[in-house]
């Protein structure tokens, strides 16, 4: 199956359009025909200006795909105005969202950038913790390979203890895994959602006098009492409710909705709609029909369809939330916005 004996040649960068995953792919036919597709996350980063851009691009049809992943400090809005000083996967949380198909080769390498160790465990992968998962010190760099089995959405994050710090420090990413001959059905628009946690408190205070606007830090003593001041969707509190995402009056949508925790569930729910297919873990074989919320725990996935159907859940505004409402009042909302509806001052959640 596997050829060392690859050598790729860069041949276009494809934009699929602003804002979208752009991939640099590499691919050239090796002597076993196989074609590859090369991303450098330290180059290719998705858009979080003004909100993260949730939307995805088809799969690739190549077999082998290859991803590059430097780890960063970086600071990062957690909401409108709140600054924090987050670990990251490629510069932004979530992290860059991976997307291969069943038996595809994915090759991965992630060099730490960061002053601090760390390390990538992906949750779609069977493969030996030991070795994949291992600590990747400052500098220094891990590369492996495995074969996607298994369709769903995965959640990966570092897996450097103490977990908690590591992953309520925004070190998380999606990876959807397609099955083979796709999903059943033809969406006209895919979404991926990660739902997450922060517990942040005020800076030093030493530079709260100077700086008012000094970034958050993190709060262990909030985190091991699971009292989050954000629950977000892609990083940002509320960021999908000021930028809807846009549908058309009847198309099928499909979400891939992670949950990273670190340590609430999510419980997905789409407000004036049915999810007409729920796939448990992402995968088809886990089928429910007629679903109106499912839970997602930390650390798993799931993906979710609705048909945004004329004379039922037609031209209109629809809000997402995790119906843990405690939750969804930190900043876990957002809204689908379906055809151009007439928007009215006060609408509820
Ligand atoms: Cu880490
Ligand atoms: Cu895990």
């Amino acid at each position: 199956m596997r050829s060392r004996s690859y050598k790729t040649i860069t041949f276009a960068a494809l934009t699929l359009s602003a804002g979208f995953l752009a991939l640099t792919a590499a691919r050239r036919g090796s002597a076993s025909g196989k074609r590859i597709e090369s991303v450098d996350f330290g180059k290719v980063v998705r858009a979080t200006s003004p909100a993260f851009d949730a939307r995805l691009a088809p799969v690739s049809d190549a077999e082998v795909k290859a991803f590059r992943i430097p780890i960063t400090d970086a600071t990062i809005e957690i909401a409108k105005g709140v600054s924090y000083r987050g670990w990251t996967f490629g510069g932004t949380v979530p992290g860059p969202v991976i997307r291969v198909r069943v038996g595809d080769q994915v090759r991965i390498t992630v060099l730490n950038q960061s002053p601090i160790p760390h390390s990538i465990d992906f949750h779609a992968a069977r493969i030996p913790a030991n070795v994949a998962y291992r600590m990747i010190m400052p500098n220094d760099s891990i590369s492996f390979d495995f074969v996607a089995r298994d369709a769903g959405a995965f959640m990966v994050h570092c897996g450097t203890p103490p977990v908690t710090m590591h992953i309520m420090q925004g070190m998380y990413l999606p990876i959807i895994v397609d099955p083979r001959n796709g999903w059943g059905t033809t969406a006209d628009k895919e979404f991926v959602l990660v739902q997450s946690e922060f517990y942040a408190k005020p800076g030093d205070s030493r530079q709260l006098q100077s700086a008012v606007m000094a970034p958050m830090q993190p709060d262990w003593q909030a985190a091991m009492a699971k009292q989050a001041s954000h629950v977000v969707f892609n990083g940002r509190a509320f960021q999908y409710k000021d930028n809807p995402l846009k549908v058309d009056v009847g198309d099928r949508v499909r979400f891939f909705v992670v949950n990273a925790g670190p340590s609430f569930n999510s419980d997905f729910h789409l407000v004036g709609a049915i999810f007409d297919r729920v796939y448990p873990d992402g995968d088809p074989a886990h089928a429910l029909t007629g679903v109106q919320t499912y839970t997602i725990p930390a650390g798993g996935g799931a993906v979710f369809e609705t048909v945004f159907e004329q004379n039922a859940s037609g031209e209109g505004l629809y809000p997402f939330v995790t119906h843990s409402f405690a939750d969804a009042e930190k900043g876990a909302v957002g809204i689908i916005q379906v055809g151009v509806p007439k928007q009215y001052a006060h609408m509820e959640h």
